[in-house]
This record gives structure tokens, C-alpha cells and sequence, in this order.
């Protein structure tokens, strides 16, 4: 007689509460905290109430604060940080520290807003600069006088082109100064960066528009001065292929020049590429296909953010879809969202009046449970 033994076949799927090498970073789980605008920076500056805030949020894997200014010019939207003077750097030592005490790992977002500001907003001698003088549709939030339109930008010069990539590679090296971990170069959601890639704000036929290597150059070359700056194991970028934010289109090379730049984001050395799929929102998803050629053609980590709940983040990385998947805005009131999804505790929904007021109300005041 022959025995037959059946070995079971063990298959380890990995979870999100697993642990990840981000750069020099050991992740204790895969969660990320996206980047959320917030309106607390009070001249511009982070400060202490910012500092609670991001700390009661440390158990993520990764922080990624909100989008914060490498230049004046780009400070379009009220009271949002920036990260350029030696008041900014002091303001993001006291978050790093806070962080760092309490345990967490905290990236900041660099984003310059480009066309979609308003002078109201900006700090005397700051300009609305963009690739080209389109204006962005709708209107822009202005403390002193309410909504108003999005002015014409003026159309950058290729001097001010290498002025605003050094401005992302000096906002670099405060971050590291600050005592933060790295940076998000904030490449979506229709802010300068991605205004360069698409083809509504970038009307320009020079070497910055048209093609698809001249349309991702500003990109790239912002990615490299940062990557040169600090390592690209402390650089990462959010992109929104198929975002419909702040007047992005779709044109028929979106894709082709979506795999170009993962292509040349992986020859740089850049430790993540975190694709935003605002379905949830409203905006269209971009197609699977893509995001799947992103996932291979891009050698870095992969993060997958937009209206995820904790059976698809788990059903996504098991799969193998990303490396880390980031939650928005289940982190405003659950600041404990880690434990919560690891418990299965009810989530508690953010007040949406509150999301951009100043002060504590709806911010760090959620309780810590
Ligand atoms: C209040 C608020 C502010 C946001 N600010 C930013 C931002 O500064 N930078 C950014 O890349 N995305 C920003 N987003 C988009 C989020 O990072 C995220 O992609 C979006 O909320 C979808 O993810 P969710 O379904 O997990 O919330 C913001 C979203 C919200 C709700």
C-alpha cells in the first residue's frame, strides 16, 4: 500500500497591520494617514495645535501632513502651512517632535497651488504663477472677502520654472531640518505639478509642454533636485491619473505619459509612487489597467489611497495592489483609526463645517478611543 500524506498548502496573505520597510523607515503596520488640508497654519506657520493634532494620529504607519508651500508663491489657499522659512521650521520641529515622541513617522506634503489661489491668500510680493495663462475654473476661498474666482495665472518663465524647482529642493532640506522624515511632492489634484502633466492648464509648446517627456519634465526634474536634496529614500509623490480636480482633463496620452514618469520616478530612485483614486469623491477612477502597469513599472512602494474601508485596504494589499493603503478622511475623527480597524470599533464621521475653520473644534478635540 502507498500512503499519500496531503501537505496543506500555507499561504500567507499579507495583512495591513503587518509591518513595512518604507526607505529607512520600519512601518509597524501599512496604514498611511493621507494628506488633509486643514486651514490651522495661522500665518502660514505651524504651531502647537498642529502639533496635537498630527501627534494623536501617530499610530499610523505613515503621516503625511497636509499640503504645505515650498514657496510663497505657492500658499494659494488660506492658512495653509508653508516650508521655507526659519518660522516654518521651527513651527514642523514641534510637530516632528511631537510625533516622534509619541511614537509615529510623519512625511510632509509639499504642494505649490499654482493657478488655483487667490492674491487674497498669498503674503505680500507671493504671485499666482502656472505653465500657462489659463485660469482655473470655479472659485477660491478668501478669508477677507469669500469666494471669488480663480484669476488668471501668469504664465511661467523658464527662469521661474528653475526657481520654483529649487524652492522644492530648499523646502526639502527644511523638512530634514525640521526633523521630518521626508517628503510627499504633492503631483495631483490639480496643484503646479500636476498642472505641468495635464494638458488643460498646460497650454505651453516649449520644452515643459506638449510631449509627453516635456509635459512630465517639471515633474521629474522637481523629483530629482528634492531626490538630490535629501535621498530618494525620504522623497515620495501623489499622483491623480484620470483626476478631474481644478480643471484637469483627460487627453488620449494620459496613460502613455503615466508610465513614462513611473518609469523615470523608478530610475530616480524615488521610495513611492501613492496613486489617489477619487471615485469616492466624485471624480472618475482610473482604470484598472493603469493601475495595475503603474504597480509594474514602478519599482518603489506603492500606496493606494480613496474611499477605502478595511475589507478592501485588506482585500488590496493581500492582493498585492499596493504596499500601504492611506485613509483620508476616517482619520479626522477616529485619530485612533489604526486600533479601531484593528478591533472593528465603530468609526465616528468628521463634521464637515469644521474641516477648515481655525481652532480646536473638529480638529484635536475628537475623542481619543
Ligand atoms: C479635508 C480634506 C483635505 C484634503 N487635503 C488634501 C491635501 O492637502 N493634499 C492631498 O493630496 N489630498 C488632500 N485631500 C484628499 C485626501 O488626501 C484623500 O485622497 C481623499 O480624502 C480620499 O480619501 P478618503 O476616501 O480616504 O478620504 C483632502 C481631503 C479632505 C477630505
Amino acid at each position: 500500500m502507498v500512503s499519500v500524506t496531503r501537505t496543506a498548502t500555507v499561504t500567507r496573505m499579507t495583512s495591513l497591520f503587518s509591518s513595512f520597510q518604507l526607505g529607512r523607515l520600519q512601518l509597524p503596520n501599512r496604514i498611511v494617514m493621507s494628506p488633509m488640508t486643514r486651514s490651522r497654519a495661522i500665518g502660514n506657520v505651524p504651531n502647537d495645535l498642529m502639533a496635537t493634532y498630527y501627534s494623536q494620529r501617530a499610530s499610523a504607519g505613515l503621516l503625511v501632513t497636509e499640503g504645505t508651500s515650498p514657496s510663497p508663491h505657492g500658499l494659494g489657499y488660506a492658512r495653509i502651512p508653508g516650508l521655507y522659512s526659519p518660522e516654518q521650521v521651527a513651527g514642523w520641529r514641534l510637530v516632528s517632535d511631537a510625533v516622534h515622541a509619541a511614537g509615529g513617522r510623519i512625511f510632509v506634503q509639499l504642494m505649490h497651488t499654482g493657478r488655483v489661489a487667490h492674491p487674497h491668500n498669498l503674503p505680500p510680493g507671493g504671485r499666482i504663477l502656472a505653465p500657462s495663462a489659463v485660469a482655473a475654473p470655479g472659485t477660491m476661498y478668501t478669508d477677507v472677502a469669500g469666494l471669488q474666482p480663480h484669476p488668471v495665472p501668469d504664465a511661467m518663465t523658464e527662469a521661474e520654472i528653475r526657481a520654483a524647482i529649487d524652492e522644492f529642493a530648499h523646502s526639502a532640506r527644511q523638512a530634514i531640518a525640521a526633523g521630518l522624515d521626508g517628503v510627499e511632492i504633492h503631483g495631483a489634484n490639480g496643484y503646479l505639478v500636476e498642472q505641468f502633466l495635464n494638458t488643460g492648464p498646460n497650454q505651453r509648446t516649449d520644452g515643459y509642454g506638449k510631449t509627453i517627456p516635456g509635459r512630465a519634465r517639471f515633474a521629474i526634474e522637481v523629483m530629482r533636485a528634492a531626490i538630490d536634496a535629501i535621498g530618494g529614500d525620504r522623497v515620495g509623490i501623489r499622483l491623480s491619473p484620470h483626476g478631474a480636480l481644478q480643471g484637469s482633463v483627460v487627453d488620449a496620452e494620459t496613460d502613455a505619459l503615466y508610465l513614462h514618469l513611473a518609469t523615470e520616478l523608478t530610475t530616480l530612485g524615488a521610495a513611492y509612487i501613492h496613486v489617489v483614486d477619487h471615485a469616492s469623491m466624485g471624480s472618475p477612477s482610473p482604470p484598472d489597467a493603469l493601475k495595475a502597469a503603474l504597480r509594474a513599472s514602478f519599482k518603489g512602494a506603492y500606496i493606494l489611497s480613496g474611499g477605502y474601508d478595511l475589507a478592501r485596504a485588506q482585500a488590496d494589499v493581500a492582493a498585492g495592489k499596493g504596499d500601504l493603503v492611506a485613509f483620508g478622511r476616517p482619520f479626522i475623527a477616529n485619530p485612533r483609526l489604526v486600533d479601531k480597524l484593528k478591533t472593528g470599533a465603530a468609526l465616528r464621521d468628521p463634521d464637515p463645517k469644521l474641516l477648515f475653520t481655525p481652532g480646536a473644534q473638529g480638529y484635536s478635540d475628537w475623542p481619543l478611543d
